[in-house]
């Protein structure tokens, strides 16, 4: 009885180590965890477009249209690949979905449109994201969704 204990303990040992990789998935997201983000003057941002200088390290881009700059994830909700601007929009470089640079679902896989994150504007004028604070679409027209950039 012995001996066969011994087996089993044995063989047990020698599969946690597998069964802890076969567990273990690694997110592809942002690098960073979530945080309160320093993005500059509000002013960086006054033209319309897509900045994507925070994409890789914190997650999200920051977007200017219609008079209003918004923090839009940079995530796929797909399987979390990081987007990438292409043309006047963004696109999961892992299985294609497409998102208006607003965060809207165009095309793909993904069902979701992308989150954004609660924003303000610190004392100096600088643009703080909150990516602790995401907004799915039906919060987008709050006022701390957005900042209203001067012309
Ligand atoms: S991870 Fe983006 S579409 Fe699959």
């Amino acid at each position: 009885m012995m001996r066969v204990t011994q087996q089993i303990r044995a063989v047990v040992l020698l599969l946690i180590p597998t069964l802890m990789t076969a567990c273990v998935t690694i997110p592809s997201g942002p690098a960073n965890p979530p945080m309160r983000v320093d993005a500059g003057p509000l002013r960086a941002y006054a033209l319309d477009g897509t900045y994507d200088a925070f994409a890789g390290s914190h997650g999200f881009m920051l977007v200017t249209f219609g008079g209003r700059l918004a923090a839009v994830s940079a995530t796929c909700p797909h399987d979390r690949s990081t987007l990438r601007k292409a043309g006047d929009g963004l696109v999961c470089p892992k299985d294609g979905s497409t998102f208006e640079s607003s965060g809207k679902r165009r095309d793909g896989p993904a069902k979701e449109p992308l989150l954004r994150y609660v924003m303000s504007l610190d004392s100096r004028g600088h643009v703080i994201v909150d990516t602790t604070r995401p907004l799915i679409q039906g919060l987008w027209g709050r006022t701390d969704a957005y900042l209203v950039v001067p012309r």
